[in-house]
């Protein structure tokens, strides 16, 4: 789901809370994160980079150009500003409560909500002209897609590419290899409805692993890249089978690994015999090793200019008096998005 808010949205909630507990991750209240976009209605003291009106996109992670990590160019993982998964304010405490208990945050910013207060770290300025669905697309699972080959991998031009899973995260993941010039794009799926957005968005081959015949997904991608494997592969599933599957499916020796799929156990089966006999790289990632200041604004640039097929993206859009339904829109073979529009009109 993606949620835009006009700046003039009048809306009659204050807070909208989910207890998230049939999922089984999180057994607690938490406020939710949304793909979002918004509008500075005013800014704190000591502040510059923004000023009332802006349009901005909360990003899951800070930058503060500073820490070792910030300057090192080698990582987004700000050691100033973390990403809290404890739910809480870095003063271990939550400022938000509902009929007297408490409420954590999801992640740093919890987005699901009228009015934020926001540390300025978080949040990035977009062009106005950007359209609000696309720039909400922008603060997470595309950026995050995008950022796993130009920023985290730093693939070369003409690498061959593997891409687990086609929703909006592997989406942009296959654009970001599309943009980086890579030779062949592989995308895996077990829902054949998601291979026409991702055609479109640069996949050059598609594989339905249900289709294979009892044969692996990287004996299948082997066969396609003259039995060797691909130099790059990512998972964009959170799901444990895939991982394996992905590190197998690249070159032996050179091979790289980026997961950013979360799955949803703390710890889960793994084949060390594939990276240390193969060796092969595995990496993790966060937002795609994306800098929300210093890289974000290229890639906004690019949307700016309708570079890629965003619309294909936003498959639904509701009214917020229909928010339930898009629990059920979301589990659709067809649906990649759904955008709630604050001031929609309801269905019923
Ligand atoms: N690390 C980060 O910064 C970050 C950011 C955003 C999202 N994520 C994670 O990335 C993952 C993908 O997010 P999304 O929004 O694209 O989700 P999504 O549900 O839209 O897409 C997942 C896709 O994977 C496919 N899939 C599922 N099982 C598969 C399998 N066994 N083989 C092949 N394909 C399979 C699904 O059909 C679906 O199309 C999630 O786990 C999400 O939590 C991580
Ligand atoms: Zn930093």
């Amino acid at each position: 789901m993606c949620l835009s808010k006009t700046q003039n949205a009048k809306m009659e909630f204050f807070l909208v809370v989910f207890e998230i507990k049939e999922l089984g991750v999180l057994y607690y209240w938490v406020f939710f994160w949304c793909y979002l976009c918004r509008v500075v209605e005013s800014v704190g003291e000591g502040v510059e980079e923004l000023k009332d009106g802006d349009t901005v996109i909360p990003a899951l992670i800070a930058e503060c150009k500073e820490c070792l990590n910030c300057s090192s160019g080698r990582t987004n993982k700000c050691l100033k500003f973390p990403v809290s998964l404890s739910g809480l304010m870095p003063d271990q405490t939550s400022r938000m409560s509902v009929k007297g208990q408490m409420l954590y945050h999801m992640f740093t910013c919890s987005t699901f909500c009228e009015f934020m207060v926001v540390n300025v770290n978080f949040v990035v300025k977009v062009d106005p002209k950007l359209p609000l669905p696309h720039a909400s697309l922008l603060s997470c699972g595309f950026s995050t897609g995008f950022g796993m080959p130009w920023k985290e991998a730093k693939i070369e031009k003409g690498s061959t590419v593997a891409v687990f899973g086609l929703g909006g995260v592997g989406t942009g993941a296959i654009a970001g290899a599309h943009c980086m010039g890579a030779s062949k794009i592989i995308g895996v799926d077990l829902i054949q409805n998601k291979k026409q957005t991702a055609y479109a968005f640069g996949m050059t081959d598609f594989i339905n692993p249900n289709e294979l015949d009892g044969r692996s997904i990287s004996d299948a991608i082997k066969d396609m890249t003259g039995g060797l494997g691909v130099n790059y592969s990512f998972d964009c599933t959170g799901v444990p089978s895939v991982f394996n599957e992905a590190i197998e499916a690249t070159l032996e020796g050179t091979g790289v690994t980026v997961i950013v799929g979360t799955p949803k156990e703390p710890t889960v089966p793994f084949s060390p015999g594939a990276l240390i006999h193969g060796v092969r790289t595995l990496k993790g990632s966060i937002f795609g090793g994306i800098k929300p200041q210093s890289d974000m604004p290229a890639l906004i640039a690019k949307c700016v200019n309708k570079e890629f097929q965003l619309d294909r993206m936003v498959t639904h859009k509701i009214a917020l008096d229909d928010i339930n339904d898009a629990f059920q829109l979301i589990k659709q073979p067809d649906c990649l998005k759904v955008c709630i529009e604050i001031n929609g009109k309801s269905a019923s």
